[in-house]
């Protein structure tokens, strides 16, 4: 690839819409959580490899809050946009929301961040990925965002690290004060 290659934001696209049926629903009658993250997993693939027109994989999945319960017969609509790209790593948008056909509402279920990174099929090294054209403000400020969460989470990873490396089991003990948690050791 060039590395004066650049595509637009709508060239990658991408809309999956899914029936959540019977053999999706969990314990309690509900769509089981992993389906949804199979679906998202499924579209961010299909939205980085259209963008870098090579096999990518799954580097990273940002948190994912499950703000509505999915219930059976409802449609399941995902939306995924490349948001920003790196070098070689893409990150991926993704809105996804239910319709209950019956009653015409559509509600919010999830947002979540995909780090899609294109590799080379035989040696799985990372290659380079064409550049994003931003087309209007909605683009610039996704983009602009993606510098944020890739800066805060090596920031986030960083700081994790170094708590790790400071804790210390006998000074720490006064943190478990007012913790759900008896100490029985
Ligand atoms: C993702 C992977 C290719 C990165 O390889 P690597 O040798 O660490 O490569 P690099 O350190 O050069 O990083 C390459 C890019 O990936 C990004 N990256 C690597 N690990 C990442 C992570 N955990 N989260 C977010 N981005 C990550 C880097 O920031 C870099 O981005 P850039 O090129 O845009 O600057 C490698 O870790 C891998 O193959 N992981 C397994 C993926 C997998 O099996 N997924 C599940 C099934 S698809």
């Amino acid at each position: 690839m060039s590395e004066n290659e650049f595509r637009t934001v709508k060239a990658s696209q991408q809309v999956l819409k899914e029936l959540m049926v019977p053999s999706y629903a969990n314990f309690g009658g509900k769509v089981h959580g992993g389906i949804i993250l199979s679906l998202m997993d499924k579209i961010a693939y299909t939205c980085a490899a259209t963008h870098a027109r090579c096999y990518c994989v799954t580097a990273s999945i940002d948190s994912v809050d499950f703000l509505n319960p999915v219930e059976v017969g409802e449609l399941l609509t995902l939306y995924a946009s490349v948001n920003y790209v790196g070098k070689s790593s893409m990150e991926i948008g993704i809105k996804v929301v239910s319709e209950d056909f019956h009653k015409g509402i559509v509600k919010p279920t999830n947002t979540s961040y995909f780090t899609m990174v294109a590799v080379d099929e035989e040696t799985r090294l990372p290659v380079q990925v064409p550049g994003l054209v931003l087309e209007d403000d909605v683009e610039v400020k996704r983009f602009l965002e993606g510098i944020t969460r890739r800066k805060f989470k090596r920031t986030y990873k960083d700081e994790l690290r170094q708590a790790r490396r400071e804790l210390d089991v006998e000074i720490d003990l006064g943190r478990l004060d007012g913790e759900n948690c008896r100490l029985q050791r």
